[in-house]
């Protein structure tokens, strides 16, 4: 069955079942490889993506749902730019790097729900996306360097800075 959508602002049809999870699309038929694939039951975050800008766990996420919708992976914010993309090195994050694209997406759609976010709604959010090498207090900082620049007027890979996103 043929899905169109768009994927970082580009148009493509796969022709795959319906029921084929979104994050081996992205993957295999598409080939962006930046969304990982952890636990596969919607538990760990690793394959978050964002659909029409929400984050979304794709290997629980049929393609055909995906119908008609904007679907950004890693590779998408990069290609536009955010500034988390900075703060994420300049705060030292990732150890191995296996859940930052995860945490990233997780991070990116999270502040434009809350562009100054307090710790605890940092935590609150973040909490679904798991880290088997505890950098959660760096993730943290990450995403508070993120929202401070942001709020200075830095934009987002949307070209929103907080200011803009909440006019
Ligand atoms: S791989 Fe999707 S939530 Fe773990
Ligand atoms: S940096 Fe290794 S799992 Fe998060």
């Amino acid at each position: 069955m043929a899905t169109k959508f768009k994927i970082n602002s580009r148009p493509v049809t796969v022709d795959v079942p319906g029921d084929t999870p979104l994050l081996w699309v992205i993957r295999d038929d598409i080939g962006f490889t930046g969304t990982k694939f952890g636990c596969g039951i919607g538990l760990c975050g690793a394959c978050t993506v964002h659909v029409n800008g929400r984050a979304t766990r794709s290997c629980i996420t049929p393609v055909s749902s995906v119908a008609n919708t904007v679907v950004t992976t890693i590779e998408g914010l990069a290609e536009n730019g955010h500034p988390l993309l900075d703060t994420w090195v300049e705060a030292q994050t990732p150890q191995c790097g296996y859940c930052q694209p995860g945490q990233i997406m997780q991070a990116a759609a999270m502040l434009r729900d809350f562009p100054d976010p307090t710790d605890e709604q940092i935590d609150q959010v973040m909490s679904g996306n798991l880290c088997r090498c505890m950098a959660y207090v760096r993730i943290r900082e990450a995403i508070r360097m993120a929202a401070r620049r942001m709020q200075a007027g830095v934009p987002d890979d949307e070209g929103n800075t907080r200011e803009a996103s909440h006019a």
